[in-house]
């Protein structure tokens, strides 16, 4: 357990994710309430992608909290050998960049904050937690060109693109942002 300010972390596995799947659903829908007509952002729809993303190894899930508020959270997982996670991507590299061994990268599938939490550092702290001490040598996430506040704070962490990305023929097109894990 770690302490930022008022905001305290804690780190989950799955079976601890399952038991809170009611508070998480909670933040989800509150962040997401834009989103959540879209049959792709249902929170039934996240609830499921959340079980497949804590099926993989390397899972984890660390949330934050202020007093008993769960006030925002971030999870991800090590991409296996046989990752789909760069397919899609655009951009002139070395491609033996976009090779996965299962042991390479770590993946962030999301990241979020209650609205009347933000910019008081928590996403930073969360971000933080997650990654410390990861085993992996680099993180990857994917964020919207158009998702100021969360580009904004990944490029201040030393977060920087690599390409863009567009998963399926009609998902929007990414960035796909990487960073250099532990030194
Ligand atoms: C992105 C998000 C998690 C940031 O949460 P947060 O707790 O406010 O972030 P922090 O306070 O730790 O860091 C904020 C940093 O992000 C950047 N930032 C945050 N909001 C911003 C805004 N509206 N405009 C520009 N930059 C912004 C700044 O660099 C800021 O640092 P500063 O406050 O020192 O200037 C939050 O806005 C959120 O939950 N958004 C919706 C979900 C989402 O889009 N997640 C990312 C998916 S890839």
């Amino acid at each position: 357990m770690k302490m930022s300010a008022e905001l305290t972390t804690r780190r989950h596995d799955s079976v601890h994710m399952r038991r809170q799947r009611d508070a998480l659903l909670d933040v989800y829908r509150e962040v997401y309430a834009d989103r959540l007509a879209n049959p792709f952002f249902t929170v039934e729809r996240f609830w499921q992608r959340l079980e497949a993303y804590a099926a993989r190894d390397g899972f984890s899930l660390v949330t934050g909290h202020v007093g008993d508020v769960l006030v925002g959270y971030t999870l991800g997982h090590t991409l296996p050998p046989d990752a789909r996670w760069w397919n899609g991507f655009r951009g002139e590299i070395d491609h033996s960049l976009l090779d996965e061994d299962g042991r390479r990268t770590f993946a962030v599938n999301e990241l979020m904050v209650l609205p009347e939490f933000r910019r008081r550092g928590y996403a930073h702290a969360l971000h933080n937690a997650l990654l410390h001490d990861r085993p992996e040598e680099r993180a990857t996430l994917l964020v919207r060109p158009d998702n100021i506040p969360a580009r904004t704070a990944y490029l201040n962490w030393g977060w920087y693109k690599l390409g863009d990305l567009q998963p399926f023929d009609d998902a929007p097109v990414y960035e796909a942002l990487i960073v250099k894990l532990n030194g």
